[in-house]
């Protein structure tokens, strides 16, 4: 199949992209200390290079004291990491690309890789790692608010470099999705509550707290997920009125585009429909999404981590779904971070150079 539809532009806001696909966020812990190096800047510009049309960063952290786990992690704070980071928006400016960070706050999620901590407190709504797992104490409402603060400085200063775009990582059962979901939530507070529309306060108040910070026209990503780390089979709305309460708010607080996480973009998310997740988030609120999980690879990518790899798949399924507005934007996370040419070979219908994934690719910036 042609793969036009993926290759129109899309506007939104002061946000125009030559074509619709984004290299999903990715986190690759190569920024010692927290500082994004040249490498990591000339890693993006590769891309932007190769006809990526928007470029989340991998996950760059907020500034409280544990809002990472691992030390090599970015940070998006503080004056040598920003300086490592206005040079990464510069160099993919300079090659024709579109960018934002993915602002990031890992909550009482620690990494199965590492044994390092970070200094306490460990920010998580009720103190929960996982339902019933007690890591911490629940957040206190200085640390709330504290927290909300440092999402909306962190898109301060991502205008302030010159990025296109902010996303906020509000999924995979990290701080924001620790909120929403009542197996970490179970606070009886305005930030707790029976219901998912309840649970999103703390997320709403996020994106407020960035909507003021960087003013009506920069667009502002949300990346949800249905699915936890802690536990894939999670759905947190279970039928599509129950999304629609969980993402109305949201909405209304001033998200312009929802990031809908699945790990096989294919799945439909109710049943009675083909709709995916992107598709039930546009037709449930009206605002552009973008897809993702499984693009042009035949396996997942929690399987990776594990060691599988996975071979080029065809995107015809996908194209007929865009073909038909089912969402508006594709990301792309395995097959652009191990193949910087990825988006340029489907462009030129190089399909027979498209590449494997294997695991090996994690371990360098290619
Ligand atoms: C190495 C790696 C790191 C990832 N880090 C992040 C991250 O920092 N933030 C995030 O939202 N998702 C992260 N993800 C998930 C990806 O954004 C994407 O949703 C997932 O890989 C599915 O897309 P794919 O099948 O095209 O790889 C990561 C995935 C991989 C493979």
């Amino acid at each position: 199949m042609a793969s036009d539809a993926l290759f129109r532009p899309f506007t939104h806001r002061s946000l125009t992209l030559k074509n619709r696909i984004v290299m999903a966020p990715m986190t690759r812990s190569f920024s010692p200390d927290g500082v994004p190096t040249p490498d990591v800047a000339a890693y993006y510009r590769r891309r932007a290079e190769n006809d990526v049309g928007l470029i989340l960063s991998e996950g760059t952290v907020v500034k409280r004291p544990s809002a990472k786990n691992d030390p090599n992690v970015p940070d998006f704070h503080g004056e040598q990491a920003l300086a490592g980071w206005k040079r990464v928006i510069d160099e993919v400016h300079a090659a024709g690309g579109k960018m934002g960070p993915q602002l990031w706050h890992v909550g009482s999620a620690r990494n199965p890789m590492s044994t390092w901590a970070a200094p306490p407190p460990v920010d998580a709504p009720s103190g929960l790692s996982s339902p019933g797992k007690k890591f911490t104490e629940p957040m206190t409402d200085e640390a709330i608010a504290d927290a909300i603060s440092a999402f909306g400085q962190a898109a301060a200063d991502a205008k302030r470099l010159g990025f296109d775009v902010v996303e906020i990582h509000g999924a995979h059962g990290y701080l924001i999705d620790q909120f929403f979901w009542a197996g970490t939530n179970v606070r009886t507070d305005a930030f707790g509550g029976a219901t998912l529309a309840e649970r999103s306060r703390f997320a709403a108040e996020v994106v407020k707290s960035i909507r003021a910070a960087v003013g009506k026209d920069m667009a502002i990503i949300l990346r949800l997920s249905q699915w936890k780390q802690q536990d894939f089979t999670v759905k947190l709305a279970q039928t599509p009125k129950e999304m629609e309460s969980w993402l109305t708010p949201l909405v209304e607080a001033g998200t312009d585009i929802l990031h809908c996480s699945q790990r096989r973009f294919w799945e439909p998310e109710f049943e009675g429909s083909e709709l995916n997740f992107a598709g039930w988030a546009k037709k449930l609120t009206g605002k552009p999404t973008i897809t993702v999980g499984s693009v042009g690879l035949s396996g997942e990518f929690t399987a990776a981590f594990r060691g599988e790899s996975s071979k080029p798949a065809s995107l015809d399924n996908l194209l007929r779904r865009l073909e038909r507005d089912e969402f508006d934007l594709v990301a792309v996370g395995r097959a652009i971070l191990a193949d910087p040419q990825w988006a340029r070979k489907v462009r030129e219908d190089r399909h027979d150079e498209l590449q494997d994934f294997h695991k090996e690719a994690l371990a360098r910036l290619a």
